[in-house]
């Protein structure tokens, strides 16, 4: 066995995605094990899901923070206990600062439920919906300073039917999340993805679309 990967995972909501890659690292289809799970949210049924599978979880509520700096910076050192090789936002629903971005560059990746650069932000679904997108997805990309703006390393599509409602398109990019999510993850895991200079490289080779998962054989 090579080495395995140690991930903190952050969490605001619902966290199937965390459940996605949970049951891959004990499963292990990648080589990775949770370390630690941290919401902003008490009571969430991420946590819930993470006390399930036996893996620490911390609740630190960024309400309870003046302000940005001392919210990321309470993250930081909590997150840091874990010394991870990753940390991974799956559906964490704040902001942070350069400084964090900074202190985690090339080791924070982000899930978005669109295809970037299209509909950065939120409402992601009713978005594509309204401009009569034919197909909509999510992204996976390294965390940079700008708001969902790091370099792409892979997406995921899925048609949008002519009857979708935002919440029927959501679920269906929801279901491409929880394989393209993990997916990467393990591919950071066999340390074939690094960031280098805002530009992604995988297998040493710069990236010059996104990688479209699932991959052709
Ligand atoms: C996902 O749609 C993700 O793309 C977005 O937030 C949602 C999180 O869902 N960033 P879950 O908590 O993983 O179920």
């Amino acid at each position: 066995m090579g080495h395995t990967a140690s991930l903190v995972v952050l969490i605001s909501g619902s966290g199937s995605n965390l459940q996605a890659i949970i049951d891959q690292c004990a499963d292990k289809r990648i080589n990775a094990s949770i370390c630690r799970v941290i919401s902003n949210k008490a009571d969430v049924k991420g946590l819930a899901r993470a006390e399930a599978a036996g893996i620490t979880t911390d609740v630190i509520d960024h309400t309870q923070y003046a302000d940005r700096d001392t919210f990321d910076a309470a993250l930081i050192e909590v997150i840091d206990q874990c010394k991870p090789d990753l940390v991974v936002l799956a559906g964490f629903m704040r902001i942070l600062t350069e400084g964090f971005v900074t202190h985690f560059k090339g080791r924070l990746i982000n899930i978005h439920p669109s295809l970037l650069p299209k509909y950065q932000g939120l409402n992601t679904h009713q978005r594509a919906i309204d401009a009569g997108d034919s197909e909509a997805g999510a992204s996976v990309h390294f965390v940079t300073e700008e708001l969902d703006g790091g370099p792409v390393i892979a997406q995921a599509k899925v048609l949008v039917e002519a009857n979708d409602t935002a919440e029927t398109l959501a679920k269906r990019v929801l279901t491409v999340e929880h394989g393209i999510f993990p997916a990467v993850i393990g591919w950071f895991a066999d340390r074939r993805l690094q960031l280098d200079n805002n530009q992604v490289l995988f297998d040493q080779q710069t990236l010059s679309s996104p990688i479209q998962w699932p991959l052709a054989n």
